[in-house]
């Protein structure tokens, strides 16, 4: 279980950036973070695997309180953390299967890291999860050779093979086409029923927020404005978010060819 509590970050003078968010998410539960850029969602994933440091607050994974943590406790409690990329970020001229026991380097010793001589264990560990996805086929290929969506695949084993115990994935899906971004919702979802693991994903396509994952988590300035299920998720809560669009009536007459600032105000394009 993922307990959040009063989490704030500020970075220098600026205003806080979270606002006292709280949030607690139990094991197999996946939940959307929607809200307008800048409003914070990058923030709180990465304060949870403290690439940045909260400023206040409290984050809790099974127990353990990782705002404290340091050293070696931080890179152990790291491990339990496993993170999904928009870009993969995967080691392009390596193999799949390489890339993939990459999420073992913060279990092995140096030789074994070194001399890519990892545990038979790790190495059926990754077989065993690279056929649960359907990439096991691909495990001597090198990763640039790959489409996106085998990338992300080998990308969500990768973060699996540190058996982790919180799986954040900060826009998974948005460098992939609507076809094959769903079949990676279906895969965290599956994923997270099968391995009892809470999934938090940040995701700009309310659409499939709505229909993948069971709890939608609504950020504005920092501040959480919407928690709850996709049926409660209503025209309002999506206003509140991303701030409405004026009526037509409201609205002076447009020229045929608005400035590019002006077309891009209102709603995302996929909100539904
Ligand atoms: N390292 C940083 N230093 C200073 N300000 C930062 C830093 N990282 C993020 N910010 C600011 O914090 C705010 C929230 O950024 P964040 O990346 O968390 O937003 P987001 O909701 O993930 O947006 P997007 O949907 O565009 O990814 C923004 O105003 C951003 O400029
Ligand atoms: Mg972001």
């Amino acid at each position: 279980m993922l307990e959040i509590s009063k989490l704030v970050k500020r970075y220098g003078r600026d205003e806080p950036v979270l606002k006292e968010l709280d949030l607690t998410v139990e094991g197999s539960s996946v939940v959307s973070i929607v809200g307008a850029s800048g409003a914070g969602k990058s923030t709180m994933l990465r304060c949870i695997n403290r690439l940045v440091e909260p400023t206040s607050g409290s984050i809790r994974l099974n127990g353990t309180e990782l705002v404290a943590l340091k050293g070696a406790a931080l890179r152990r409690a790291r491990r339990k953390i496993g993170m999904v990329f928009q870009g993969f970020n995967l080691i392009d001229r390596l193999t799949v299967m390489e890339n993939v026991l990459a999420g073992r380097l913060g279990y092995v010793n140096l030789y074994q890291a070194i001399s890519r001589r990892y545990p038979r264990e790790d190495i059926e560990r990754a077989f065993t999860l690279m056929e649960r996805v359907g990439i096991a086929h691909y495990a001597n290929k090198r990763a640039d050779a790959l489409s996106g969506g085998e990338r992300q695949r080998v990308g969500v084993v990768r973060a699996l093979m540190q058996e982790p115990e919180v799986l954040l994935a900060d826009e998974p899906t948005a460098s992939l086409d609507p076809r094959t971004s769903e079949q990676i919702m279906i895969l965290l979802q599956s994923l997270a029923s099968e391995l009892s693991l809470p999934v938090l994903i940040n995701i700009h396509n309310v659409a499939q927020a709505r229909t993948y994952t069971e709890r939608i988590v609504g950020l504005r300035h920092g501040k959480m404005i919407f928690d709850g299920a996709p049926d409660d998720f209503t025209r309002d809560a999506l206003d509140a978010i991303y701030g409405g669009i004026e009526s037509p009536e409201e609205e002076p007459v447009a020229p045929a060819n608005p400035p590019p600032a002006q077309r891009d105000r209102g709603l995302p394009h996929d909100a539904t």
